[in-house]
């Protein structure tokens, strides 16, 4: 069962307009909210984010918080697993023609939530193989918006090359990943891209650093080079379906010769510890 536009349907009846901008234009934003034991995580920094997303659209928000809660827990209600990942997708609507141009339209709401699978300890343990490529992204990537086109072509080169993750440089400095953020270790410090346009403000990036504080780490929000990779004591990646995981070989070559660091360990534990309350 899914929800679209007031309504709980099942997934194959769920239909919209060939003249929603959604589907014309890429013209939507979206959240993606981990649920854990049946405890949605940290749903009102989701929503703020959803909300600006949607102002720097012009696409006005048409429920208030309490709605979506509401709607959120009758599709968790639904959903066997205990552990999910709700998807929310809000479009500027359908329009009488296709114009880039918008007045003002009803949006459409689409939300489904689906089994969240966490990597194992096994795979955890043996580290994730990433790629570089060089950021071609337009200059607002803060908003989470549903047009990824750059983003879907990385993350193809990704299963290409049979790889975790490609991880992005804009003038050689380090961003983030086609659908994570990204975080170095370097002389006991952590560093990471600060937030701004050229990022997406990720929930799970504040929770490493919430976890990298309360684990006494020294914290960098200031960008790092391509070049700092290759002597790098930890490389990680966040999301929040990917929680935080170690990457361990870029671009075909080992960090650390291959080994999981210590600092990964210490906040991924703090990770599990805030992820159950
Ligand atoms: N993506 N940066 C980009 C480009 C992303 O697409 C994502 C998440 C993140 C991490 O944000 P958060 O910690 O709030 O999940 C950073 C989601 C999971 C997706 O597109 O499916």
């Amino acid at each position: 069962m899914v929800y679209l536009n007031g309504e709980f349907v099942a997934k194959a009846d769920a239909k919209i307009s060939v003249m929603d901008r959604g589907f014309l234009f890429g013209d939507g934003v979206y959240e993606v909210i981990p649920v854990y034991g049946r405890r949605i995580f940290r749903l009102d920094a989701h929503l703020r984010r959803l909300q600006k997303s949607l102002d720097a659209l012009k696409i006005a928000n048409t429920y208030p918080s309490e709605k979506w809660l509401a709607v959120i827990e009758v599709l968790l209600a639904n959903n066997p697993s205990d552990n999910q990942s709700i998807y929310l997708q809000i479009t500027r609507g359908a329009d009488q023609k296709r114009a880039h141009s918008f007045d003002k339209l009803t949006p459409s709401v689409y939300i489904e939530s689906n089994p969240l699978i966490p990597k194992t300890q096994q795979q955890l343990s043996q580290g994730f193989a990433a790629i570089t490529q060089a950021d071609i992204r337009w200059g607002r990537c803060d908003i989470k918006a549903t047009s990824l086109l750059a983003n879907v072509l990385y993350s193809q080169q990704a299963k290409e090359a049979h790889v975790e993750e490609v991880i992005l440089y804009r003038d050689e400095l380090i961003t983030e990943g086609a659908s994570s953020n990204v975080f170095m270790i370097k002389n006991d410090t952590l560093f990471t891209h600060p937030t701004n346009q050229h990022i997406l403000a990720g929930i799970t990036r504040d929770l490493v650093l919430e976890s990298a504080k309360a684990c006494q780490i020294k914290i960098k929000e200031s960008g790092f080079s391509r070049q700092d990779l290759t002597t790098a004591d930890e490389l990680w990646i966040s999301s929040s379906t990917r929680e935080v995981m170690p990457i361990t070989r870029i671009d075909g070559c080992e960090i650390s010769q291959g080994k999981i660091g210590q600092y990964w360990h210490q906040v991924y534990q703090h990770y599990q510890q805030l992820k159950h309350g």
